[in-house]
């Protein structure tokens, strides 16, 4: 049996850092609101010629220098993004020729802030079915380029950053049990109103915001995360006790205490960056994970819980020893 295995990590965050001091001079807000609300105190936001891409190419060197690969041993590369840099070429290949990737097969998806876990699950399938070997695995958004910076309901609440997985084929896994899901139902609780094929020409302009009923997100988002947590411990055969982390999306301290609470895990059992990086969408389960391995917390052999929560409804959940 063949699985597949975290053999390496990377993070990169833009050097600009925005404070809630620093929203409390742009909407009616204050420091007190949004930490007590959201958890954030902080959010680094990309510059205005930073791509996605870029961001992603820091991640994935730091994590191929940590998993010890080159660029020739890598023949797979899939980016979870909602924030591409183009709206093609796709920006997988962009990110494959950049860092010297000889041709493989290259391709992002797109699931909002589940957009990593599905990236993640996606190669996980890959390498299982023998179809790669070794796979670098990005979650990464320019998100507050699609940000209405006088909209105190959503300003508040985003930043940038992009994080890398070196994903390889193992005789042990690695990965236990991937779990997804979707329910469009929901697409009007949280959307961008501009695509590629619809309202492009009004992109930019005064309409353009993140539209969030963020109340209603909050109460779907515990829900479903909940389900799917119960779900992946379930089909895996682990119980709670086992969990040794839970590495969440980090969307809102409160849905991540719902979570933890519903898992009987203390807090001292998450890793937390909410405070640091906002909501970074796709790439905050990556970065999470970076943090937590590189400050020692996360050791290997341990069970750890991922997940995450985004629009459209999307939802998943990766298990996985480390
Ligand atoms: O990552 C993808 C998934 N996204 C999420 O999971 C987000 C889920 N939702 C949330 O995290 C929370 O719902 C928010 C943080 C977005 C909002 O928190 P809330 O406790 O649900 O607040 P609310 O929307 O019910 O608003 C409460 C009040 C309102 O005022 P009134 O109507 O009670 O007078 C808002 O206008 O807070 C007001 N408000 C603010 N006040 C100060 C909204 N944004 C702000 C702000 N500063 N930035």
């Amino acid at each position: 049996m063949t699985y597949s295995r975290i053999v390496g990590t990377g993070r990169y965050l833009p050097e600009r850092i925005m404070t809630n001091a620093d929203l409390e001079k742009i909407v009616d807000t204050s420091d007190e609101w949004i930490r007590t609300r959201t958890g954030v105190e902080r959010r680094h936001v990309c510059a205005e010629d930073q791509t996605t891409s870029d961001m992603c190419i820091e991640a994935a060197k730091v994590a191929m220098d940590d998993a010890g690969v080159t660029p020739e041993d890598i023949d797979m590369v899939i980016t979870g993004t909602t924030t591409p840099d183009l709206i093609f070429p796709n920006i997988s290949t962009i990110i494959q020729h950049k860092l010297g990737i000889p041709a493989c097969t290259a391709f992002s998806l797109e699931a909002a802030c589940t957009g990593f876990i599905y990236a993640l699950t996606t190669a996980d399938k890959f390498i299982k079915a023998g179809e790669a070997k070794c796979a670098l695995v990005m979650g990464a958004e320019c998100i507050t380029k699609l940000i209405d910076w006088s909209d105190r309901n959503t300003c508040v609440l985003f930043g940038d950053g992009a994080g890398a997985v070196i994903l390889k084929s193992s005789d042990k896994p690695g990965i236990i049990s991937c779990h997804l899901g979707a329910d469009g139902q929901y697409k009007d609780l949280l959307y961008y109103p501009f695509g590629a094929s619809k309202n492009l020409a009004a992109a930019g302009t005064d309409a353009g915001k993140i539209m969030m009923t963020g109340n209603d997100v909050f109460k779907v988002a515990v829900k479903k995360l909940g389900q799917i947590a119960s779900e992946t411990l379930e089909d895996a055969g682990v119980t709670k006790e086992e969990l040794d982390w839970l590495v969440p999306h980090q969307a809102n301290i409160r849905i991540i205490q719902a979570m933890a609470k519903r898992l009987d895990m203390p807090m001292e059992k998450v890793i937390l960056t909410v405070q640091d990086h906002g909501n970074t969408s796709a790439a905050s389960v990556p970065m999470a994970l970076d943090v937590g391995i590189r400050d020692g917390r996360l050791k290997p052999g341990q069970l750890i819980l991922m997940e995450a929560f985004g629009g459209g409804f999307t939802w998943g959940s990766v298990l996985m020893r480390l």
